[in-house]
């Protein structure tokens, strides 16, 4: 294998999707303790002030301490060049959340062994299923009371519908907690306490066959039940196939402690033997391999003023195949101009650093003057395709604007557009009725801040915002349907995106469900596309 194919081979380019409060910071965390990215867990990111220091370009970041936007990171470990993808949680929940799934290829899902399976698990989820790519579980925080083994993988089986195979066993939870069984080498390891950042901790590894040495590690209650559990798991549970790991079909499950730095390496060193390396992407001529030479990107997220003094954006694209050089031309196929990337930077927790090289799999940020829009494909000047375009997602809550001073029509149309193509915000309109009209549908409420926020400072234009109370969207798969004749329920709303595409609003799912009766032949869908 020559130099350039090996790059890419041991590229793994990842999200870490979670319910907030899950772990998926302190999980991060290790794993650059790792990779050697950092001295001591924590000083990264997770707190307050280091959150600040990543992206404190925005004063409504400020104002709330939280981030707007989500990073990467990229670290080494045991020859594998790891990118790993932040999906912001909390209040910053936004369709940029979503989008970062679409450059990953494969997910870890992080869960709380006392809480289970959460809601924003759920929404992400759904995008990684409708994607195929491999998820991988982490059941966190076993250092503390957990709920039931086999209760935990029975709700993630039933809530998410996919088939799960527990890679290690936990031995007891909380105060209880003796550590774990590695199902494959039959083995215990110890739990042991490395909270304070050591990467060793002092776990002992022993067969389960040696009684003697099992009962005093772990002690008998603990052993009886773990060799009860292990006999039941081994009948009850799915066998091990990569093939359907790699298809998204079956979930490996791993039972660790991030907070204490526990069953952390055991997670990744089987995770990057389990996961793929850069997967090949769909364009409009057929799919294109990570190893093709010649360079080509999408761009996945595009985010505004990182500068408050120049406005400017940064697009961040997903390299799909070839290798990025500094300074090389390449063609902006959406806007058919050729080009050199300005200012292609890898954005790290703490700092940018300009790059000099990047490969398929990486992800890189460059200035953006204005020119790209989210989905668009970046290749070689000789080349003329399309990357297949990044769905919208479903916003979950929509406000009317009205525009507080109407002599500033123009910049209020221009602004509103302006933020809707950059993928801040959906905008949709009634049929027959102009720009007069808007409804603004968002993912995370926080949007509905941001946009407010925006006009104003940069366009100058003071709106005000009526919440309404639709919470399910759903664009119209068909395309030969007459829009008069449906039939929907009484409060249904009937309107159109960005691009004219026909979607309908709904206060609750029965609605939903019911139009769906009412029209045989209608097709709904939940992502909208081009
Ligand atoms: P998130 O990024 O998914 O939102 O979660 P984060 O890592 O920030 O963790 C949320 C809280 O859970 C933190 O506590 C963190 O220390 C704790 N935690 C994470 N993993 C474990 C674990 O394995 N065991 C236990 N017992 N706790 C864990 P916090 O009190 O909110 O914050 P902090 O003050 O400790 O940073």
């Amino acid at each position: 294998m020559n130099n350039y194919d090996q790059e890419i081979n041991r590229r793994r380019t990842f999200a870490i999707i979670s319910h907030p409060d899950a772990g998926k910071t302190t999980l991060t965390e290790k794993f650059l303790l790792y990779g050697g990215a950092i001295n001591l867990a924590g000083s990264v990111k997770g707190k307050a002030t280091a959150r600040h220091a990543v992206s404190d370009w925005m004063e409504i970041e400020k104002e709330r301490g939280i981030s707007v936007t989500s990073s990467v990171l990229q670290f080494e470990y045991e020859g594998f060049c790891i990118n790993i993808l932040d999906t912001p949680g909390h209040q910053d929940f936004s369709e940029d959340t979503y989008r970062t799934l679409m450059a990953a290829d494969s997910a870890v899902m992080v869960i709380d062994a006392s809480k289970g399976v959460e809601a924003q698990t759920r929404k992400l989820f759904k995008v990684c299923v409708m994607r195929k790519i491999p998820i991988f579980t982490f059941i966190n925080k076993m250092d503390r009371d957990a709920n039931d083994t086999f209760a935990l993988l029975d709700e993630i089986e039933k809530e998410l519908g996919i088939a799960t195979c527990p890679i290690n066993w936990p031995i007891g939870s909380g105060k209880r907690f003796k550590g774990v069984y590695d199902r494959d080498k039959q083995c215990v390891i110890t739990y042991s306490d490395t909270e304070k950042g050591t990467k060793e901790g002092e776990s002992m590894e022993i067969s389960a066959g040696d009684q003697e040495a099992l009962l005093s590690a772990i002690g008998k209650d603990a052993a009886d039940l773990l060799l009860d559990e292990i006999a039941l798991l081994d009948g009850a549970s799915a066998e091990f196939d990569l093939d359907l790991v790699r298809a998204g079909e079956l979930t490996p499950v791993f039972f660790g402690s991030a907070l204490t730095n526990f069953g952390v390496e055991f997670f990744l060193q089987h995770f990057l033997k389990m996961t793929t390396t850069p997967l090949p992407r769909q364009a409009d001529v057929g799919l294109i391999s990570p190893t093709e030479r010649d360079f080509s990107a999408f761009v996945f997220k595009i985010q505004a003023n990182m500068n408050k003094a120049h406005r400017d954006r940064i697009a961040f694209m997903r390299i799909c195949s070839g290798k990025y050089e500094a300074s090389m031309e390449v063609k902006h196929v959406q806007g058919g101009k050729v080009m050199r990337l300005s200012q292609p930077q890898q954005i790290m927790a703490s700092e940018r650093k300009i790059l000099d090289e990047a490969y398929a799999g990486d992800i890189i940020g460059v200035f953006d003057p204005g020119i790209f829009s989210i989905g668009d494909t970046i290749c070689m000047p000789k080349e003329q395709f399309q990357y297949e375009g990044i769905p919208t997602f479903a916003p979950e809550h929509f406000a009317r604007v009205r525009q507080m001073d109407t002599m500033k029509r123009k910049q209020f149309v221009k602004g509103i557009t302006q933020i809707a193509q950059e993928g801040a915000i959906q905008i949709f309109q009634e049929f027959n009725t102009g720009m007069e009209e808007i409804i603004v549908g968002v993912v995370g409420v926080l949007q509905f801040d941001v946009l407010k926020y925006r006009l104003e400072n940069e366009y100058n234009v003071e709106i005000k915002l009526e919440p309404l109370p639709y919470e399910h969207i759903r664009w119209i798969e068909n395309k030969d349907i007459d829009l008069n004749k449906l039939t929907g329920t009484s409060d249904m709303k009937k309107v159109k995106d960005l691009k004219g595409n026909p979607l309908l609003l709904f206060v609750n799912a029965w609605s939903v469900g019911m139009t769906l009766d009412r029209n045989k032949g209608l097709i709904l869908s939940e992502f909208g596309r081009d």
